[in-house]
């Protein structure tokens, strides 16, 4: 190779609270993402993808202009021609938008749909925090029974429980825009008196946003919001049995959860459900995994007829992160059936041939061309978990065979190349049976 100039200036890094997903991550992201796809064809939803970029004014409208999220964490721009854009901070604005825009209305309700996408919000990054993070989530809208909040619930502890997570349900009813001001006023007064208490954050908020005094992690705000008046005790008749449906229906799918008056969501389009999942124990404490809420006033607040909502979401980096601390067990070899190699110019050629006629009749195959030696080959194949190795050296071209190794006995056996399909099917099926015997 030519002698490359090093160049002169400073190397280019990733930019603060991104995150590359390298090579060794990706067996999390794959088991994740086909959990999910396979929980969505369970429960009949599907897949929808909104774009990364929309217009500032749907999350002012939806998320709340006094949030953190919109106030603070939004990555906004205005473009050459003049519109004002933002990266999306979450999902749930965008997929109620394209509901709307869609006529989504006109289809059998609920519409049940759930995507897998980055979010970006300017957070101050840490452990479990990035500016950029990807979320995947479900969204039930148009129907407002109690029992599809339960089943939202029960999904979201799911996914996660099968992943090899020890985790709860933190959950509250935020109640609606009914019975809410009452409650609000009701707080107000309570913080009114320690008003010099407060945190330079909660002081702004205390204003503009009085509900997210209730969930503040500075120490004598906590001390506080355990006092306050709590909002399930402020509920119109409507939320209240509304809510008891949704516990009631928890309790019969025996799902453990705790009843959280601080769970009021940093998002402003929560009515009555919402709920927070988060590991068990002791670091239940730190960031949640996931959450989401009912939002039955959402669509009609961005111009859509009255239709109610409910959905969550869930932080993929989040959730490896606890994954890999709870050391789940994951195939991180992703074992395939025959691994081919090959001895000598020649036999590389062919192998190359044999290697996309194996992948063509649905053989799930490895190789490295680059390495020359067997043990090398075999080595890898034994990496790779392979079932059996195909072995094409100069003699076996000379006979037209090919040699075939079990990797679990060592056995090789010579057999006819033009055969090798209908001898390696013979053998997986049989194996299959082997296997399938000694689960029972
Ligand atoms: P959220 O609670 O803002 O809800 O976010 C859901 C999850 O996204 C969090 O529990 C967390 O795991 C992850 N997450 C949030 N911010 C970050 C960050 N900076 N870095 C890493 N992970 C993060 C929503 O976004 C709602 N749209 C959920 C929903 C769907 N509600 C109804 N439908």
């Amino acid at each position: 190779m030519p002698k490359i100039k090093k160049a002169k200036k400073s190397r280019v890094q990733l930019v603060k609270g991104m995150k590359d997903i390298l090579a060794d991550e990706q067996v999390y992201w794959s088991v994740i993402r086909d959990k999910v796809t396979e929980m969505a064809k369970n429960y009949g939803f599907s897949r929808i993808d909104t774009p990364v970029v929309e217009f500032t004014s749907l999350f002012k409208r939806t998320i709340g202009e006094e949030t953190d999220v919109v106030s603070k964490e939004m990555y906004s721009f205005v473009t050459q021609g003049g519109d004002k854009l933002s990266l999306r901070p979450e999902n749930t604005a965008g997929v109620v938008r394209s509901y709307i825009e869609h006529g989504m209305l006109n289809l059998p309700q609920p519409v049940k749909l759930f995507y897998i996408g980055p979010q970006f919000r300017h957070d101050k990054p840490q452990a479990g925090r990035y500016r950029q993070f990807w979320q995947f989530g479900f969204e039930a809208i148009g129907d407002e029974d109690p029992v599809v909040d339960a089943q939202m619930i029960v999904m979201s502890y799911s996914i996660l429980k099968d992943l090899g997570l020890d985790v709860e349900v933190q959950i509250n009813s935020v109640g609606d825009s009914e019975c809410r001001p009452q409650y609000l006023k009701v707080l107000k007064q309570y913080y009114q008196g320690y008003k010099k208490e407060l945190c330079a954050d909660c002081t702004k908020r205390f204003t503009k946003n009085t509900l997210r005094l209730l969930d503040c992690k500075s120490k004598r705000c906590k001390e506080l919001a355990d006092e306050a008046p709590q909002l399930v005790d402020h509920l119109s008749s409507d939320c209240k049995n509304h809510f008891m449906a949704v516990l009631e229906y928890l309790d019969e799918m025996d799902i453990k959860y705790n009843l959280n008056p601080k769970i009021v969501r940093g998002l402003d389009y929560y009515t009555r459900t919402a709920w927070e999942i988060v590991e068990s124990g002791e670091k239940g404490k730190l960031n949640a995994l996931g959450g989401g809420g009912r939002y039955d006033e959402l669509v009609a607040l961005l111009g859509g007829r009255e239709t109610p909502g409910v959905g969550f979401a869930m932080g993929i980096e989040r959730v490896i992160l606890s994954m890999q601390e709870a050391k789940t067990e994951i195939d991180k070899t992703k074992s395939c059936d025959v691994y081919v190699a090959q001895l000598g110019t020649e036999a590389r050629k062919k192998t190359l041939k044999l290697f996309e006629e194996l992948i063509s009749k649905g053989f799930s195959v490895a190789e490295n061309m680059s390495k020359k030696g067997l043990k090398d080959q075999l080595d890898a194949a034994n990496k790779r978990g392979a079932k059996y190795t195909l072995i094409l050296g100069q003699k076996e071209i000379a006979d037209d065979t090919i040699l075939l190794r079990d990797m679990e006995s060592g056995v090789q056996e010579v057999i006819n190349f033009k055969k090798i399909d209908r001898e390696l099917t013979k053998r997986l099926e049989a194996l299959q049976v082997k296997l399938a015997k000694v689960k029972k």
